[in-house]
């Protein structure tokens, strides 16, 4: 029973469920998440109407806006990125894929090195190491906040260790005290994916300023979006000149540089061009609107749905922001008297679109447990500059195969156009479900 109401009021306005053919709560579709407004549209007509999309030339030292590093827009983004992050260097490239493989590129790591990163995560986080042919090994999480847990990230590390990639993922940071501490003991380097934390804040510090390099995206589902797009950013002037040397095939211009560390200077074509970078510029100025309407959604479902027992609303740790990229629950199916699976079948049927899961932890995937790699012969993993021995067996991550398997369960529609109205009916829905758990549990036997 929800919330101590009498079995009375409670029949008066549930009917069945909808999975047993009763009527939705709701009906009416979930609005396609847009933030393009007249700002970006205009912005992108400045561009179009002055027919230079993408301005990257081959020579360094060119002046702008036609100049190795990029046109004005690009610069543009940089500078205001950097100035709103307060660091030193921000460098834009096409999608956080990119981006995380730049990172990698420009920290030197390379065959026979290994690159501690979560399992509970979007792949780009790991196959970074892999298109370096290093190895990812992967360490757990924590149980409440689905971030890496500092004290598995310990139990990974090798003298083969060279960097960890800690996403802040959901938009939670992660707890970056105990990973940054452990990186200095280790000497080793720190990526922050926050591909899903967009001014997400850490003790007082956004996350992607306190490790070595930060990668945002800029994808079509994330809080900025301009499309396909990411951001790299870093306070160290030589990993700022690798990223940029990376993401323009930067071997063309080594030469007229003079510059000498060659490792990784095999460049690729991760540039952003001028459209999606002057997007970005209008959606920049709207990201503290965006996280402020994320965040009063997110505020009222923690209120109504923490009633529920067997549900666990996402934590927002001491002196975190949490920007809930998507709103993370936990579920407990011995509290509730049915599996996690058949409550999200139910509160879909209700018309509340749920996911469950999240991400198969990474290593149970083809790529970690066929091994095959590049070329067929099994690089990296066979590769005879690695001399590990990495597991990708099951039982290696408990918490987020626990998490995967049993006990997750999320909902992405806490944004913009969607207002309190909609989350109302998130709360029916719940009530509902949790109103009639009799009928369910006849569904969790078939
Ligand atoms: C945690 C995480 N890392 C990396 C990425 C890759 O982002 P992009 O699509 O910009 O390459 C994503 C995108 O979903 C993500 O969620």
């Amino acid at each position: 029973m929800y919330c101590g109401q009498s079995k009375k009021r409670v029949k008066s306005y549930m009917g069945n469920l909808a999975i047993n053919g009763g009527k939705p709560v709701r009906e009416k579709p979930w609005p396609l998440h847009t933030t393009i407004g007249k700002e970006e549209l205009d912005a992108v007509t400045r561009v179009i109407e002055g027919k230079n999309l993408s301005l990257y030339e081959g020579n360094y030292f060119a002046d702008e806006p036609f100049s190795f590093l990029g046109g004005p827009y690009v610069n543009a983004l940089e500078k205001k990125w950097a100035d709103y992050y307060g660091i030193k260097h921000a460098v834009a490239v096409n999608s956080a894929t990119s981006g995380l493989y730049a990172a990698i590129g420009a920290l030197g790591i390379g065959p026979g090195d290994e690159v501690i990163v979560s399992p509970y995560t979007m792949s780009a986080s790991a196959t970074c190491a892999l298109v370096y042919n290093a190895i990812p090994v992967f360490a757990d999480i924590e149980p409440d906040m689905f971030n890496l847990d500092p004290k598995s990230i310990e139990e990974r590390i090798s003298e083969r260790t060279k960097a960890i990639v800690v996403i802040h993922i959901m938009g939670h940071p992660a707890d970056m005290d105990s990973i940054m501490e452990i990186a200095k003991k280790h000497d080793i380097a720190v990526v922050e994916d926050c591909a899903q934390a967009h001014d997400a804040v850490y003790k007082g510090r956004k996350v992607g300023t306190i490790g070595d390099i930060g990668v945002f995206s800029l994808n079509v589902n994330k809080t900025i979006e301009v499309g396909e797009g990411g951001v790299l950013t870093t306070n160290d002037d030589d990993l700022a000149l690798r990223l940029q040397l990376i993401r323009n095939h930067g071997e063309v211009v080594v030469d007229q540089m003079e510059y000498q560390d060659l490792n990784n200077m095999i460049g690729y074509n991760y540039r952003m061009c001028e459209v999606e970078a002057s997007m970005a510029i209008e959606q920049l100025k709207k990201l503290k609107d965006f996280n402020s309407v994320r965040r009063e959604l997110a505020d009222y479902l923690n209120k109504e749905l923490s009633r529920f027992d067997g549900i666990t609303v996402p934590k927002e740790k001491e002196e975190c922001t949490h920007v809930y990229y998507v709103y993370g629950m936990k579920f407990d199916e011995e509290k509730v008297g049915v599996s996690r699976d058949v409550f999200c079948k139910a509160l879909c049927a209700e018309g509340i679109p749920v996911f469950q899961g999240y991400m198969k932890p990474l290593y149970l995937q083809e790529l970690y447990q066929k091994r095959i790699g590049y070329g067929g012969k099994g690089c990296p993993f066979q590769c005879h500059h690695y001399d590990g021995e990495v597991s990708y067996e099951k039982g290696i991550c408990p918490v987020a195969e626990k998490m995967y398997e049993k006990q997750y369960f999320g909902f992405e529609y806490l944004k913009a156009p969607n207002t309190l109205e909609d989350m109302k009916d998130v709360v029916m829905a719940f009530k509902k479900v949790f109103s009639n758990l009799s009928e369910l549990k006849e569904k969790n036997n078939d």
